[in-house]
């Protein structure tokens, strides 16, 4: 179905489909273990770096470089590939030094990355990205050669990931015997959504049944739609040398769920990171997949999902923020 295109394989795929409790409506949860990729702790950026790195490995990078949030979990992950391919990395980091790194941070640190600390703000991805061309040009007047990775790794090179995620899941779903009505997932920077969409596009090409693909909007970008995920999807299949298109009508983000801002713990996330805990051993924090979780647990509140319905999550990970300064709700 898709071109192979350049990879390097840093992922523990296929991760684990786990049958869940009965959502309120009385559809089946179903939780796609995405936390579980492996590379340095796991999470989603794994599956796009595979892609991301396999174009870095090819161009003859020097280096790696991406940006993101004091507790970027695409930074941690991309610093662990880094250290896999024997790359040096970069990061280019909101916030200050604390001289005290943790959760996200620490682990970046022990995986041996250079952190740039910008002082700007979470949210502000615009001073972010701009810091990151900075990093890059002082990276290649040095002569390391960097391939530049911009914040969620979201471009059609990091999202054909997820284009293959789609079709993992769906060969599972078909091996458990289920049609899902939905799956449910935290888009931040949109590139997992678009990868999904791209898949889903590429599925629904050949003929058989797809499910819905929702994305809970956790970042302001994704809400007011940016990064455009139907001309990323489809970038993504051109890449991917698919001639399936993204329908616009399929692309649904339910911006409700985000809270004050990006990064900024929200009630209903802090309950659904305290459910997801209790309800199946299940680790999402209070940034990413505790938000996303929320959309789907409000969603099954609504009435959306019904008995005869199979809704999959799949939990993109974050786990070592909770080990962040204020990472677990009080
Ligand atoms: C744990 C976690 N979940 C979900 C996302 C969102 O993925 P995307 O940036 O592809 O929208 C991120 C992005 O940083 C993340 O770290």
């Amino acid at each position: 179905m898709f071109r192979s295109v350049d990879r390097q394989l840093l992922a523990t795929l296929p991760t684990p489909l786990e049958v869940g409790p009965v959502l309120d409506g009385g559809a089946r949860l179903w939780v796609k273990r995405d936390d579980l990729t492996g590379l340095g702790g796991g999470g989603n950026k794994a599956r796009k770096l595979e892609f991301l790195c396999g174009a870095a490995v090819a161009a003859g990078a020097g280096a790696l470089l991406t940006v993101g949030a004091a507790q970027s979990n695409h930074c941690r992950m991309t610093a662990a590939a880094g250290a896999k391919l024997d790359l040096p990395v970069h990061l280019v980091l909101a916030g200050g030094n604390t001289g005290e790194a943790m959760g996200n941070q620490l682990l970046s640190t022990m995986f041996g990355a250079h952190l740039h600390f910008t002082g700007h703000g979470e949210a502000d991805w615009e001073a972010l990205e701009a810091a990151r061309a900075d990093v890059t040009d002082q990276l290649e007047r040095e002569g390391l050669a960097p391939y530049a990775i911009p914040i969620g790794g979201s471009t059609p090179v990091g999202a054909a990931g997820y284009a293959h995620a789609f079709v993992e899941l769906l060969d599972q779903c078909r091996s458990a015997a289920i049609d899902p009505t939905a799956i449910v997932f935290t888009s931040s920077s949109g590139g997992t959504h678009a990868g999904l969409l791209a898949g889903r596009a590429a599925v629904q090409a050949k003929g058989e049944s797809v499910p819905a693909v929702i994305a809970v909007g956790v970042a302001k970008g994704v809400n007011i739609g940016q990064p455009d995920i139907v001309g990323l999807g489809n970038a993504t299949l051109e890449l991917l040398d698919n001639p399936a298109r993204i329908d616009p009508a399929d692309v649904e983000v339910d911006t409700r769920w985000i809270g004050a801002d990006y990064a900024i713990p929200s009630s209903a996330g802090d309950a659904a990171v305290t459910w997801a805990a209790r309800s199946g051993g299940w680790l999402v924090d209070r940034t990413y997949s505790g938000k996303g979780l929320s959309g789907l647990l409000g969603m099954a509140a609504e009435g959306r999902f019904g008995a005869a319905d199979d809704v999959v999550f799949i939990n993109t990970g974050g786990w070592p923020a909770l080990f962040a300064p204020a990472g677990i709700p009080a």
